[in-house]
C-alpha cells in the first residue's frame, strides 16, 4: 500500500457507531465498488467505495462486509469477504490482501473469500428480521451506473422478498459528518502534499506555461509523496478560464498580467484535500486583481467565523451572501439601488458569486451531509468564496479546509499561502 493506513481502532469505532443506531435483528450489508472499465479490457484505477472504507479499511475490490450485531454466535457478528488470493493471481495482479492482511487492517476477526459469501448469509437468515442496504443517495450525485450494493440489493430482495429493508444512508449521512482525530489526521496528510504541490507550481508559473504544465507538476508533487491521484479532476484556469467553473481541459497557456486559478487538492488514503488559490502569472498583481481578490480574502475571513456549532449550511450561506453584496458594492459591480430591487430568491450577489460557500470534505470531496444539518464539533468544511468577472476576464476564489471547534476552529491550510504579499515573495523567491 502507498499509504500508511490508518489504525485498525478507527474502522472498530466506526463500526461501533453504525450498529449502534441499527434496529433489533438486523443486519447490514456493504460492497466494495466495481472495477469500472474503459472499453476493450481496460479498465479505471480502482477507488474503493467510501462506505466500506470507512466502516472497514479494505480498500481493495470485489470485498463485502456483513455487520450482526445481534447474531447468536460471536463470529457471525462482523464478518468480511475478500477476493480469493492464490499465486497465480499473485503473479498477474500482484498480492491482494491475505485473511491476516484484511484482519490486521480492519480489526474484523471472521474473514473468509467471497465464494463463502452466500452460504454464510444463509445460514443467517433465520436469525435476521430486517436488512440495511446501501446506496448512493448523495444530494449531488447522478446515478446512472449500477453499483455492485444495488445488484446485490436485487439479488437480496429477490431471494429473500420478506424481509425488512432499511436504508443505510440515514445513519452514514449522519456518522460520517463528524471526524475522528484520526481522520483529521489523514486529512491533514492530504492537505500537507497539497500545500507541497502548490509550492512547487508558485516557483514555477510563469508568462508562457501551459496549464496543464503546472496540472503536471502538481501530480509529480502529489504522487512523490504517497497520493495516488488528484482528489478531483484539477482546475487550472488561467485568465477567462476562471470564470468558467468546471473547466478541467486545462489546455491553454497562461499569459503575463493574467491570473490563474488552481482549484487542487490531492488524495491520501482515500480521505482529500481541496484547496484553491489563484496567483499572478508574471509574479505580480495588478492594483485591480489585488482589490478584487482581497474582497474575496475578506469574505473568506468572516465566512471562517460564521462556521459555528449550531449554525447550518443554508443560514450561513445566506449570511455570507450578505458579505459578498457589500464587497461587490465596494468593487463597483454591484449598485444599492440594483440590492434593494433584487428578489431574494434570486439575489444580485449571484451575478458575481454563483455557487455555494461550503461543503463537508472527507472520504468523498463533496463528503456526507445535508445543508439543514447544525454544524457540530469535529465537522470538516470548505471555505470557498469567490468573485468571477467575465467582462474583466477575471475569476478568483479561494478555499481553505477547516475543522468546526467550539474552542475556535481550525484552519487545516493556516501554512498556505494566501496573503497577495505572501504569494508574490513565494513566486520571487
Ligand atoms: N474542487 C471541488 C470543490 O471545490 O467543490
Ligand atoms: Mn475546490
Ligand atoms: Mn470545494
Amino acid at each position: 500500500m502507498r499509504y500508511t493506513p490508518a489504525a485498525k481502532e478507527l474502522y472498530i469505532l466506526n463500526r461501533s457507531k453504525f450498529t449502534k443506531q441499527m434496529a433489533d435483528h438486523a443486519i447490514a450489508i456493504f460492497h466494495s465498488n466495481d472495477q469500472m472499465p474503459t472499453s476493450a479490457d481496460g479498465t479505471m484505477p480502482f477507488i474503493q467505495q467510501t462506505d466500506l472504507f470507512y466502516l472497514s479499511g479494505i480498500d481493495q475490490e470485489e470485498s463485502i462486509l456483513l455487520l450482526f450485531p445481534q447474531a447468536k454466535e460471536k463470529q457471525y457478528r462482523e464478518m468480511l469477504f475478500i477476493k480469493e488470493t492464490n499465486e497465480e493471481i499473485a503473479v498477474w495482479e500482484g498480492e491482494k490482501l491475505s485473511k491476516v492482511e484484511a484482519r490486521e487492517l480492519s480489526g474484523i476477526s471472521t474473514v473468509m473469500w467471497l465464494s463463502q459469501f452466500e452460504d454464510a448469509l444463509k445460514s443467517l437468515v433465520p436469525q435476521f428480521e430486517t436488512v440495511y442496504l446501501n446506496s448512493n443517495e448523495h444530494l449531488r450525485a447522478k446515478v446512472e451506473v449500477e453499483t455492485r450494493d444495488a445488484r446485490f440489493a436485487r439479488w437480496f430482495t429477490t431471494k429473500y422478498p420478506y424481509h425488512k429493508i432499511e436504508r443505510s444512508q440515514p445513519i452514514l449521512h449522519q456518522i460520517r459528518t463528524i471526524k475522528s482525530q484520526t481522520e483529521i489526521d489523514q486529512l491533514k496528510e492530504a492537505i500537507n502534499i497539497t500545500e507541497k504541490g502548490f509550492k512547487r507550481v508558485l516557483k514555477f508559473i510563469k508568462p508562457g506555461v501551459m496549464e496543464y504544465e503546472i496540472e503536471a507538476e502538481l501530480l509529480h508533487e502529489f504522487i512523490s509523496n504517497r497520493s495516488r491521484r488528484f482528489a478531483f479532476q484539477p482546475i487550472i484556469a488561467s485568465g477567462y478560464n476562471a470564470c468558467v467553473l468546471h473547466y478541467i481541459e486545462n489546455k491553454n497557456v497562461c499569459r503575463d498580467g493574467e491570473l490563474v486559478l488552481m482549484d487542487i487538492g490531492a488524495e491520501y488514503g482515500n480521505y482529500n484535500a481541496d484547496l484553491t488559490r489563484c496567483v499572478p502569472v508574471n509574479g505580480r498583481f495588478t492594483k485591480r486583481q489585488k482589490e478584487v481578490y482581497n474582497a474575496v480574502l475578506r469574505v473568506q475571513r468572516a465566512a471562517m467565523d460564521m462556521l459555528v456549532p449550531g449554525n447550518t449550511i443554508i443560514a450561513y450561506h445566506k449570511e455570507v451572501g450578505k458579505i459578498m453584496e457589500s464587497e461587490l458594492i465596494g468593487l463597483g459591480l454591484l449598485t444599492r439601488t440594483e440590492v434593494k430591487k433584487q428578489d431574494v430568491n434570486q439575489p444580485a450577489y449571484k451575478k458575481y458569486f454563483m455557487h455555494g460557500t461550503s461543503h463537508h470534505l472527507g472520504l468523498d470531496v463533496h463528503d456526507y451531509g445535508y445543508p439543514d444539518m447544525k454544524m457540530k464539533n469535529g465537522m470538516v468544511f470548505t471555505v470557498e468564496p469567490g468573485i468571477y468577472i467575465r467582462a474583466e476576464k477575471l475569476g478568483i476564489r479561494l478555499e481553505n479546509d477547516i475543522v468546526i471547534s467550539d474552542k475556535g476552529n481550525i484552519d487545516l491550510m493556516k501554512n498556505i499561502p494566501i496573503e497577495v504579499e505572501e504569494i508574490e515573495a513565494w513566486m520571487a523567491g
